[in-house]
């Protein structure tokens, strides 16, 4: 399950390939997005194809795995923004057909259950990218007593915060909730494919050769019928 790969932008090509040979497979097929460091060498992958009319997003739809609560998408460390600038904005995909979850949501429970509902009206996740937080997260599902279900509004762990506080002015500036897919969403997706760098080495082991435990949610992964895990030696 684990493929150790030489480096990072060995990690972010074979991924590359795995997303293209799945696209042209099925045109439109429903893609599971994340965010964070570890995916951009992938996207500027896609991008790379795109260019290289190797790639077409014109029928592809997405759904990222969360957003933090009360950042607009205007705001350039919203998730939604992040998407746009690694990949929306430089391939042919159709904006609405890209989906996240909406950090201003009046009501969160309410933009929980819409977002579900709005995955099942796709007919569910084709391929799921994944990264892994240091605690062992996947999307913004922290570790807990059980394992999430459908889309959750979560508050972050302090480990979390400060992990991301490298993106933001402050760790005081981090947002302290964000919606988040749940695992079980997660876990119905056809394919996953799980990106990690060196750094996460211990991490994914503890997630991979460990006891499932959603004390390290992303070891629920064992149980799914078809994973990859792609993970950087340096
Ligand atoms: P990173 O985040 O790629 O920025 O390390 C991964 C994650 O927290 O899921």
């Amino acid at each position: 399950m684990i493929q150790r790969v030489d480096n990072y932008e060995e990690m972010s090509r074979i991924a590359a390939k795995l997303f293209q040979v799945a696209i042209q497979k099925q045109p439109g097929l429903v893609l599971g997005l994340a965010t964070g460091t570890t995916p951009i060498g992938l996207y500027d992958n896609l991008v790379e194809l795109y260019r290289a009319r190797e790639l077409d997003f014109h029928f592809v739809r997405t759904v990222n795995l969360d957003e933090y609560v009360g950042l607009t998408a205007a705001h350039v460390q919203s998730y939604r923004y992040f998407m746009n600038t690694h990949l929306f904005d430089r391939v042919n995909i159709q904006r609405d057909n890209t989906h996240l979850p909406d950090g201003m949501a009046p009501d969160l429970a309410v933009e929980c259950k819409r977002y579900d509902e709005m995955v099942d009206s796709l007919g569910g996740i084709d391929l799921q990218l994944l990264g892994i937080g240091r605690n062992g997260h996947i999307g913004f599902n922290e570790p807990a007593d059980v394992f999430s279900t459908g889309t959750v509004a979560v508050d972050l762990t302090d480990d979390t915060i400060d992990a991301n506080a490298r993106l933001f002015a402050n760790a005081g500036e981090v947002p302290k909730k964000a919606i988040s897919m749940g695992i079980k969403t997660i876990m119905l997706a056809k394919k996953v494919v799980l990106l990690a760098t060196a750094d996460k080495k211990d991490i994914v082991e503890k997630a991979f050769l460990g006891p499932i435990t959603p004390r390290v949610p992303a070891s629920i992964l064992q149980a799914h019928q078809n994973v990859t895990v792609l993970l950087a030696k340096e």
